[in-house]
């Protein structure tokens, strides 16, 4: 089976938005028999979708499944490069090492790898990742920016801010970032950011984005030692979300917003940042690793870093740490 032209029959079909699509037009294209595009056709319908066939016009597609398959994005998207070749699995361990090793091939700038499950996803510090069958968002973007390797963990907070606007334009709720890496509604974590390095000394090769957002779990579907901290955007709407069309809202502003960051530097990134942080002006605990202090939430700075100002009066800034809110 040629994936390639199938995939093309699919995007056909979408683009022609419920008018039909001729199959024997398309065969001549690609130099193939009517019955292979049939046989296409039939297993577009055993994946879900819902097709008709009309006398002397051809296919029209009626529906699709609710996946996060090429097609499905492609249908939402407004990119020029980020979400523009997708790679899809129905399950794997985990998207992020993939990612790794698509970016190590030399994968053009925006690839995305995208799962409906994964069954050892992974969080910060090698902390698991429940990542249940198309239940939430779980992919990985591979971006080349000309960035330094000092600016790439800022990638962290320029995917939160783009990941905020998408969840509003979709969704209509305002969620808040808890930094670094963290997205809240209603003090529950619904998303978590894993910003990963491929880099020279002085020049960023690839970075790898992983982004794991519960999209459309309802409460039982967390496992129990979850259910008290995490919520999905479900749970949040009481509404079933279209995740490929939350997949192309993200891939839009991401792609914005790492061009305004490259050309303008952290700046304006900073202010929306701001906007939606969850912690400025508020007294919190940092947990680092061999560490743990308490001030009030300042903001951030140029570089990313947490600003702290301790009991004393002093500031510190901090690259990583578990914040909990007082
Ligand atoms: C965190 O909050 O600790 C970050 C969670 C990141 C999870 C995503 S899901 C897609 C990608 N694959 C993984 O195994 N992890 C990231």
């Amino acid at each position: 089976m040629n994936t390639n032209v199938k995939n093309e029959l699919l995007n056909r079909l979408f683009e022609a938005k419920g008018e039909p699509v001729s199959g024997q037009e398309f065969a001549d294209e690609y130099g193939l028999s009517r019955t292979a595009i049939w046989k296409y056709i039939k297993e577009f319908e055993e994946e879900g979708y819902e097709i008709t066939s009309i006398r002397k016009k051809g296919y029209a597609l009626i529906s699709s499944p609710d996946r996060v398959n090429s097609a499905n994005i492609l249908n939402h998207l407004e990119t020029s490069m980020y979400g523009r070749s997708v790679d899809y699995y129905e399950s794997v361990e985990s998207t992020q090492p993939l990612a790794h090793d698509a970016a190590q091939a030399g994968v053009p700038d925006g690839t995305l790898i995208v799962a409906e499950e994964q069954t050892a996803g992974r969080g910060r510090l090698y902390r698991p990742w429940s990542s249940a069958a198309r239940k939430g968002i779980w992919m990985s973007l591979i971006i080349r920016p000309t960035l330094t390797p000092q600016q790439a963990p800022q990638m962290t907070l320029v995917t939160a801010v783009a990941i905020i606007r998408a969840i509003e334009e979709v969704t209509g709720i305002e969620a808040t970032i808890k930094w670094p890496n963290d997205i809240l509604i209603n003090g529950k974590k619904m998303t978590g950011i894993l910003t990963e390095l491929q880099a020279d000394p002085d020049r960023v090769k690839a970075i790898i984005i992983g982004i794991g957002m519960n999209v459309n779990q309802d409460e039982e579907d967390f496992p129990d030692e979850l259910q008290s901290i995490a919520t999905s955007l479900k749970i949040a709407t009481g509404q079933h979300i279209n995740r490929a069309k939350l997949i192309a809202g993200i891939l839009r502003y991401l792609e914005q917003y790492t061009n305004m960051y490259e050309k303008h530097g952290f700046g304006p990134i900073k202010l929306l940042w701001e906007g939606y942080s969850n912690t400025a002006g508020k007294r919190i605990r940092a947990v680092m690793l061999n560490e743990t202090i308490e001030g009030v939430a300042l903001g951030i700075s140029e570089e990313g870093l947490l600003e702290l100002q301790l009991d004393d009066g002093s500031v510190r800034g901090i690259y990583s740490a578990d914040i909990q809110i007082q």
